[in-house]
């Protein structure tokens, strides 16, 4: 990670509480939106902050891909032209989402609203990924929940095989698979993300890697801080 600079968007009343620095945070990422751009869209509260603002700006030509129906339902309200990722030939320009938490290196863990799995393939579509979040986010060590999108099938010898993990009762992902919480350690997150990934049944991780990431934008009391990945 490039060192952090502090008040990249310097704004004259920094935001004191979890709301208000969301949405300092997601006004401060439509500014990195230009006319033309393929936006990925993600998912959660503090993205909810990021649709109006985005749609403020009037941008011209400008196509947003959706990971959840959530997303896509209020992009389209707002007046937002929403495609499919196959419509932009696969390529996004940036994308913008929340985390739940946000190490120093740039890991994070995502799916709190169980969209993790389309979240990462729109993060890795885009030439930029830039995340979002208010200041409770940023955390010295990843710790459980770390989501996971769980196939159906076979669910219960996958959940066996994870060991400590506890499915969401009623919750499914966008694309209408199980989401669980996995609960053991996170020493090494690359190592967990390994073998999470090497799991049978297990659709996708919310573990994401600090090489998805170009720039964190995190709200504080003290006024914004952008992190850069170079
Ligand atoms: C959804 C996510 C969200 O980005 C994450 O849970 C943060 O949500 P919020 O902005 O509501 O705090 O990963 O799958």
């Amino acid at each position: 990670m490039a060192p952090e600079s502090a008040n990249a968007q310097p704004s004259l009343t920094p935001p004191h509480t979890v709301e208000a620095q969301k949405r300092a945070a997601a006004e401060a990422a439509a500014l990195l939106v230009g006319d033309g751009a393929r936006v990925g869209l993600g998912t959660g509260t503090t993205v909810a902050q990021l649709l109006p603002a985005l749609a403020a700006r009037q941008l011209s030509g400008v196509r947003c891909v959706a990971t959840s129906p959530a997303t896509r339902s209020a992009a389209l309200a707002l007046g937002l032209t929403v495609v499919e990722l196959e419509d932009l030939d696969g390529e996004l320009d940036i994308a913008i989402d929340g985390a739940d938490q946000i190490d120093p290196t740039g890991w994070l863990i995502k799916g709190g609203g169980g969209a993790h799995t389309r979240e990462k393939i729109v993060a890795a579509a885009s030439k930029r990924f830039v995340v979002i979040a208010s200041a409770e986010k940023a955390v010295a060590h990843l710790k459980a929940p770390v989501p996971v999108e769980i196939l159906r099938f076979g669910a219960i010898s996958t959940c066996a095989r994870l060991g400590e993990v506890q499915l969401r009762e009623g919750a499914l992902s966008p694309d209408g698979n199980l989401i669980a919480d996995y609960l053991g350690p996170v020493e090494d997150p690359a190592l967990l993300a390994k073998w999470l990934s090497g799991t049978p049944g297990l659709v996708e991780h919310g573990l994401f890697a600090g090489e998805l990431v170009s720039d964190i934008l995190i709200a504080t009391e003290g006024g914004m801080v952008h992190r850069r990945v170079p």
